[in-house]
């Protein structure tokens, strides 16, 4: 360990709009698939979470706002009294280990199925089914063509946002993640491939923006925009979001980050491979919020990937995803560059402690 890398910014405080954070290292948003079958966090989930407070913030798994977003079951919801209620048990615990929790709110859009959402249908921009498969209580079944949201209907969904954005602030968050990365509701609008709408809501880059644009500035009106962050992941091709036209893509995004600027987002966290690289750069610019950034799932988070993202991408902080899953004191062990976990991937999804709240933390002699 030398002390030029203990004393690397990644390991001192910083500010993410009102929130400090006492290092740079943030838990980025992993589902677990561990809630109660009707959405409601468990004791195991706040042991994990609680376990986990030494991230200079946590960014909760995806969470649904309402039940039409729901993606898998077992996920978590913070849509009813009981979903609230969990919750605050856990923000309470965290912060009462000092740490800092946001929670990620995801609506699943397209990637469901009518088993899951309880409204016989799963919504979506454009009648397109998803490419890949959906897992449901029988197994693996192939994606159904979503209901294309009428233009009526779009102000009811960006209420749904608001609602679950609510219930967040209620639960003690710090904070709320709108996910518009990963091939979800939101980024289904803005990616071509599985938006062919021709009304306001689709066809030009500027339109496929409308729809995150109206979804974030309508949280950040209810619960303060020093509240509210923003995930994307441009170029991920993820899910059936193809994102393959470079000039198309900055054009969507630039018209994103134009539409949310003034509003003085908390945060934007940003999915990238190449984060050095023009695009992320220009969102970077573009936004001009404090920018947390992960490179993705072809790249696996390392101490050196970490230090370059701060030291050379810009970043105010950086996201870990599989690391901080198997690594509970992550930060520490990044600090004194120490040995790691490492994360089991039959274990991810779904199940109980083993391979959740199990793993080792450091020890010391
Ligand atoms: C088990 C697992 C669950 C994930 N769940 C989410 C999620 O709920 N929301 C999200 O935006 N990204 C999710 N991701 C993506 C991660 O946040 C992250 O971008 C990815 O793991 C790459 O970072 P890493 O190399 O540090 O793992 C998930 C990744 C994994 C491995």
């Amino acid at each position: 360990m030398s002390d030029h890398d203990t004393a690397h910014p990644l390991f001192s405080p910083a500010e993410l709009g009102k929130l400090e954070l006492d290092n740079r290292v943030v838990m980025a948003p992993l589902t677990r698939i561990r809630a109660e079958s009707d959405g409601t966090p468990t004791e195991l989930m706040k042991e994990y979470y609680a376990q986990r407070a030494s991230f200079g913030m946590i960014i909760t798994e995806g969470t649904w706002p309402v039940q039409e977003g729901r993606t898998w079951g077992r996920q978590p919801g913070i849509e009813t009294a009981a979903h609230v209620a969990a919750w605050r048990e856990i923000t309470d615990e965290v912060h009462a280990r000092g740490g800092r929790i946001v929670l990620q709110m995801m609506h699943g859009g397209r990637i469901s199925h009518p088993e899951l959402t309880g409204t016989g249908r799963i919504v979506a921009p454009s009648e397109i089914a998803s490419p890949n498969p959906i897992r449901i209580s029988s197994g693996k079944v192939d994606g159904p063509v979503p209901h294309a949201l009428t233009q009526e209907e779009i102000p009811e969904i960006i209420g749904q946002f608001v609602a679950g954005a609510r219930n967040a602030m209620s639960a003690g968050m710090d904070g709320v993640q709108v996910h518009g990365a990963n091939g979800y509701l939101i980024h289904e609008f803005l990616a071509p491939s599985s938006n062919t709408r021709t009304d306001a809501y689709g066809g030009s880059p500027e339109n496929r923006a409308r729809f995150a644009i109206e979804v974030v500035t309508a949280v950040a009106e209810a619960i303060g925009a020093e509240n509210t962050g923003l995930r994307l992941s441009p170029e991920h091709n993820i899910q059936g979001a193809l994102e393959e036209d470079r000039e198309d893509v900055l054009t969507t995004y630039l018209a994103l980050a134009e539409g949310l600027a003034d509003l003085g987002l908390a945060h934007v966290e940003i999915v990238h491979h190449e984060p050095e690289g023009e695009l992320v750069q220009a969102l970077r610019e573009g936004f001009g919020a404090p920018l947390i950034l992960n490179t993705g799932f072809s790249r696996f988070s390392t101490r050196d990937t970490a230090f370059g993202l701060i030291d050379r991408a810009g970043a105010a902080a950086v996201s870990v995803g599989r690391s901080a899953l198997a690594n509970p004191d992550l930060v520490q062990r990044w600090r004194e560059d120490g040995p790691l976990n490492d994360p089991d991937p039959e274990t991810y999804y779904g199940g109980g402690a083993k391979g959740y709240t199990d793993y080792p933390v450091l020890q010391r002699t």
